[in-house]
């Protein structure tokens, strides 16, 4: 019994950059793939305290269990892998579900766990899942912080209860409640959070009497694929916000030019940094072949580009973060503006160290048909899910709005 429980240690892996991971249901074309990751697995020792190899049969079990089994694909191969087996036989404990995850050791530090967790957590409850548990060893620190990161706490520890290989072992049971948490659901604290739901509503009222209305119309019609409320409302993040700024796709430079514009009628001194990758836009009025010119020219004809920092790169690229780290230096991000790929969370996760308490939040593509939306606003779900992001709003044609709620790493 204790081997076959020790079997479902996932594998250890430290999270830091996501790709274009997908999420399905696993069917039997799977199998072989889920086997060979679990047996790498089993022959590592680290992750699992199976000890003999299994065979496409017994991984096949699982499929046919009835409980959930997904596979994350990355340009089509199966990445990795998450399943809900039943915690314990007896009746009481039928809404529990222990999980496992293990990743291919050539997909690893590519968020593929992460994103399987995620998964798991946004459909816990239309699943009927009401809580769910994970088995890690104790020296398994980078596991045991992923779990912590989404939502998971401590809720006991087994000393020494695994040998292997003559070493003894400790298990941490990591746990995660569903009861309060549907997907999809706006999490609130419901007084203050609905006081600052409606205060956003009010201050967006209240600018549409200003002139900084009719301006950012005319940036938006120029630069910007963003609705004018999105941008007002950055405009007024800016102002408001402690702490320094960062977007991460630009583009053409709209957000941009609204934050800028936020941040000089805040009369602060505070830094505005955009990451954005360049390349060409093909789009019916603001198409163009060079990016990264076109925004630069954008943010000097605006009068901003002194308070802009752009950094040329992908969000994600080591190479990029450690630009943005150098240029933040100790300060925190006060709000963040997502608009690039569908990779929210990989980008929340990024830099996510450097948020304030209270950061606010703008993360675009959250509504809309296509693969893009889905994967975005399946990021977004999981990390409001679990506490860490609490939504204020649904504004323009795709954006959430919101604050981070998150604690340090
Ligand atoms: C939808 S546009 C941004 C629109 C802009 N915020 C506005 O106000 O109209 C997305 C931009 O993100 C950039 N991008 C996509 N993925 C990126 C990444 N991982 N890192 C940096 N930029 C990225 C694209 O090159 C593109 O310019």
């Amino acid at each position: 019994m204790l081997e076959e429980r020790c079997c479902r240690i996932w594998d250890g892996v430290s999270e830091t950059v996501a790709s274009d991971i997908r999420v399905r249901d696993a069917g039997d074309v799977d199998l072989a793939a889920i086997t060979q990751i679990y047996n790498a697995a089993i022959a590592r020792r680290n992750a699992t305290a199976q000890l003999e190899l299994v065979t496409i049969d017994h991984c096949g079990a699982w499929l046919r269990s009835g409980f959930p089994l997904w596979v994350a694909e990355i340009e089509g191969h199966v990445a990795g892998w998450l399943s809900c087996k039943p915690f314990l036989p007896r009746c009481a404990y039928r809404a529990t579900v222990e999980l496992s995850v293990y990743v291919d050791e050539n997909f690893q530090r590519r968020g593929v766990a992460r994103r399987l967790l995620e998964h798991a957590i946004t459909h816990a409850s239309h699943l009927g899942i009401r809580a769910m548990v994970g088995l890690i060893f104790a020296d398994n620190a980078a596991s045991v912080r992923l779990f912590e990161r989404l939502g998971f706490a401590r809720w006991g520890s087994l000393p020494r209860v695994a040998r292997a290989d003559n070493i003894e072992r400790d298990l941490v049971i990591m746990g995660r409640h569903h009861d309060t948490h549907r997907p999809g659901a706006i999490v609130m604290r419901p007084d203050a959070q609905l006081h600052d739901v409606f205060e956003l509503m009010h201050t967006l009222m209240q600018y549409r009497q200003q002139p900084v209305h009719g301006e950012l119309d005319k940036i938006r019609k120029r630069y910007s694929m963003l609705h004018l409320d999105v941008l007002i409302l950055i405009y007024h993040f800016a102002t408001i916000c402690s702490g320094q700024i960062l977007e991460i796709g630009a583009c053409l430079g709209g957000a941009t030019i609204a934050a800028a514009r936020g941040i000089r009628e805040s009369g602060k001194r505070k830094t505005l940094i955009t990451v954005e990758q360049g390349g060409i836009l093909e789009h019916e009025h603001l198409g163009t072949g060079n990016i990264l010119r076109d925004l630069k020219r954008n943010l000097a004809r605006a009068r901003v580009a002194d308070l802009v920092t752009l950094i040329a790169g992908r969000s994600g690229d080591p190479a990029t973060v450690a630009a943005v780290n150098q240029k933040l230096g100790r300060e925190e991000i006060g709000l963040l503006i997502l608009d690039a790929d569908a990779a929210k969370g990989r980008d929340i996760d990024c830099y996510r160290d450097k948020l304030a308490a209270d950061c606010w939040m703008v993360i675009d593509d959250y509504y809309g048909p296509g693969e893009k939306i889905a994967a975005a606003r399946a990021d977004v779900e999981a990390l409001a899910a679990s506490g860490l992001l609490e939504p204020l709003g649904f504004y323009g044609w795709s954006t959430w709005i919101g604050r981070w709620r998150g604690t340090k790493l």
